[in-house]
């Protein structure tokens, strides 16, 4: 079945993101948030984007335009009566995004594809969400950050999840110029199982005063040829994200390279989640 409507639940980091790039490639874009200013924000956000690629010469200013006319904003779950996959892109939270899932199984049509974007949590977990039937079309399609520019897309079956499913989203992620791999349906699948005892690693050795933080992402920034340190990579995706997949990993698989430093609890503890409140292990200008 090809892709032509596309739900993207969620509009934060990620959400606004995914729903960018499927804009860039003709899709119609449904973008939803239960509080409709959050998807007109989100929607503002890819306004704002497409802008700097407008000054740069990267597209034009129809372009820019055509793209935008493409993506609606809305706060109504019932518009998913329309679409043709649906990309879940919100809080990584097993609760929070289990409540969603069988909210929307309820409301799409039979043969919607469901693709979670979960940088973590288990697909078969997150599947048993929607009624049986629809389990053999819910699949990850992990993208990473940010979406325009990561030509990644991890893609991660369930025990469930079909031939036909993955087909389309292999045939998808072609259209949005992104590489695939595959991963089993393990905590934090590929990517993050390398990358947090990496962040988390840096995290410890900023705690114990090994280096200044400035020192530590030129380290990797100078010394690995890292485009971003880990510190600043950590802001950058979310403390309270970093986090969160930590527990995943760290519950799931055991290991003291996936135990979340004291530092980082500390942090989203006080609420200084990293590029999105201004403070985290470093500080920005709003
Ligand atoms: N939207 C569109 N384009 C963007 C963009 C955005 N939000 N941000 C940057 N770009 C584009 C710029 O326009 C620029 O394009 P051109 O080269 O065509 O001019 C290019 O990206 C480079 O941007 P900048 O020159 O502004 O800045 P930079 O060279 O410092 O690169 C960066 C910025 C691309 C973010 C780079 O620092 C980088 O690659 N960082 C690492 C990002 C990373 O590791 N992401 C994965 C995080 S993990 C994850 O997402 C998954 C998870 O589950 C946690």
């Amino acid at each position: 079945m090809p892709i032509e409507r596309v739900f993207v639940a969620g509009a934060g980091l990620m959400g606004h993101g995914i729903a960018q790039v499927h804009a860039a490639i003709g899709k119609h874009v449904t973008l939803y948030e239960p509080e409709l200013q959050r998807a007109q924000a989100g929607k503002e956000r890819i306004a704002a984007s497409l802008d700097r690629l407008v000054h740069k010469g990267r597209i034009s200013g129809e372009d820019r335009e055509a793209q935008l006319v493409l993506i609606e904003p809305t706060g109504d779950p019932g518009t998913v009566r329309h679409a043709d996959l649906v990309v879940e892109a919100v809080f990584e939270d097993a609760d929070v995004k289990t409540a969603l899932w069988r909210e929307l199984d309820r409301l799409a049509p039979e043969q919607t594809l469901f693709a979670t974007n979960t940088s973590s949590i288990s697909i078969d977990r997150l599947a048993l969400a929607v009624r049986p039937a629809r389990r053999a079309l819910f699949v990850g399609m992990h993208f990473f950050s940010p979406v325009p520019v990561m030509p990644l897309v991890e893609l991660i079956r369930g025990s469930a999840t079909s031939d036909g499913t993955e087909a389309a989203i292999r045939q998808l992620a072609g259209e949005l110029g992104k590489q695939v791999i595959v991963s089993t349906d393990r905590p934090g699948f590929i990517v993050n199982r390398i990358l947090m005892p990496f962040l988390g690693e840096a995290m410890r050795a900023y705690e114990q005063g090994v280096g200044m933080a400035e020192d530590i992402d030129a380290g990797a920034r100078v010394g690995l040829n890292h485009p971003m340190g880990p510190l600043e990579l950590a802001d950058f995706i979310g403390l309270d994200v970093c986090l969160g997949i930590m527990k995943v990993l760290h519950e799931g698989l055991g290991g003291e390279q996936f135990v979340p430093p004291k530092v980082l609890q500390d942090l989203v503890a006080e609420g200084h989640l990293g590029q999105k409140t201004g403070r985290g292990f470093y500080t920005y200008p709003r």
